[in-house]
């Protein structure tokens, strides 16, 4: 069946790449940019190490930066107000998934009418959003390179996913150089992050031969780079392995979509506050065993990516080899063994699993879970 897939127009990755964006920035023909950031890159010296590179090629800019993780639709509003404020016509969003994902918003609403709470849901919008420069400081979410973004409504204390092509970046960095100060807990949630687009995007409903393609070569990807990223940051050809992965994965998932991994951990980032990346990795290996019945012989090809020898396993082992690899990545890495030790409350599974259910990765998931089955994987990851 014939299908549409989105890529963003230019890909600029590998060591240095911020030094490219300058004549791709000049080819936009725009003329003042919002730079969308957040207060720890700023303090961190990244943010200054690509206003450098706008300053060289003589670009104008703003700067807003009060994006805070898991960004609300009140940071959304804000930065729509310093963008108008000071007639920027472009953005160049600096950040891991949040600043992305708020760079989205902004760009969107610059150009659609209403409120960001009118466009939950897919495709929605009627016109593009402004050009987004995206330079990803993560590795991770791969913002940068999808169609997709994530914002809490905190009336709702609930996570709007929105999928809709007309976010997409012009044009999409991955600097590794940008990520050696990631902290060894914030590497590996955001590395698990990559892995379970990688692992879901791959036995989605919504997979195909072509989205098959880069998210097996992100599982692989991920499981040669992410214990020795998170063992020494300044390890450039495993920065550059994780740098490369999750954006990999992005082309696959962007295009193809996710499962209830995702639809789980949206509402624990939505009514915790919790981090995005650890949420996925504690879920993980759980709705994977979960899935397992439901996805043909698809985990063989996982545990093998995941550098597991299936040579001589009987058929019967392969899927629990498949998790055992996945718990065993998560556990190197340092992520928390359960979601009681991340402040999950038992008597919230209910309401939880009701707002899973409703999630739009939902419809993704190769089994289709009864509230119970959700209740039943959270109680199981506790
Ligand atoms: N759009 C999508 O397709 C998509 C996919 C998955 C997740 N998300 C969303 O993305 C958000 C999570 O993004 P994230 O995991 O990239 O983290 P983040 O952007 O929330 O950043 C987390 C913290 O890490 C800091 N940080 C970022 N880069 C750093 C660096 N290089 N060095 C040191 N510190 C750094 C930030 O300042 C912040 O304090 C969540 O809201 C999640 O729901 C979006
Ligand atoms: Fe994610």
């Amino acid at each position: 069946m014939a299908r549409t897939y989105y890529f963003p127009p230019v890909v600029i990755m590998e060591p240095g790449a911020i030094e490219l964006m300058a004549p791709e920035i000049k080819r936009m023909n725009v003329k003042k940019a919002l730079v969308v950031t957040d207060k720890v890159l700023i303090e961190a010296g990244i943010v200054q190490d690509v206003l450098d590179v706008l300053d060289k090629a003589q670009v104008p800019y703003a700067i807003f930066s009060d994006v805070k993780p898991n960004p609300t639709v009140t940071n959304v509003n804000a930065g729509l107000a310093a963008l108008q404020e000071n007639e920027c016509d472009f953005i160049v969003s600096i950040g891991g998934g949040s600043p992305q994902d708020t760079a989205k918003g902004i760009g969107i609403l610059a150009t659609n009418p209403g409120d960001l709470r009118d466009y939950e849901g897919v495709g929605k919008t009627a016109n593009k959003s402004l050009p987004i420069v995206a330079i990803n400081t993560t590795a991770g979410t791969a913002s940068e390179a999808t169609i997709n973004y994530v914002i809490t409504d905190e009336e709702r204390k609930l996570k709007m996913v929105i999928v809709d092509p007309n976010c997409l970046a012009t044009v999409a960095v991955n600097d590794p150089n940008l990520m050696v100060k990631m902290p060894k807990s914030l590497t590996a949630a955001t590395g698990m992050d990559a892995l379970t687009h990688a692992i879901e995007g791959y036995t989605t409903a919504g997979a195909s031969a072509f989205t098959d393609l880069f998210n097996l070569e992100a599982i692989k990807a991920i499981s040669d780079s992410l214990r020795a990223a998170v063992e020494n940051g300044e390890d450039i050809d495993a920065r550059d392995g994780m740098a490369y992965g999750q954006f990999v994965t992005g082309m696959g998932f962007s295009n193809g979509g996710l499962g209830i991994v995702h639809s789980m951990a949206h509402q624990l980032g939505g009514f915790y506050d919790l981090p995005h990346g650890v949420c996925n990795a504690v879920l993980l290996p759980h709705v994977v065993a979960y899935n397992a019945d439901a996805v043909g012989d698809r985990l063989a090809a996982v545990a093998q990516a995941m550098g597991v020898d299936l040579t001589g396993v009987k058929a019967e082992d392969i899927n629990g080899l498949a998790i055992e690899a996945i718990k065993t990545l998560s556990q190197d890495v340092g992520i928390p063994s359960g979601l009681e030790e991340i402040g999950v409350k038992k008597e919230d599974f209910s309401e939880l699993a009701d707002l899973a259910l409703a999630d739009i990765c939902t419809g993704g998931n190769p089994k289709c879970p009864s509230k119970d089955d959700v209740i039943a994987i959270y109680a199981a990851a506790f």
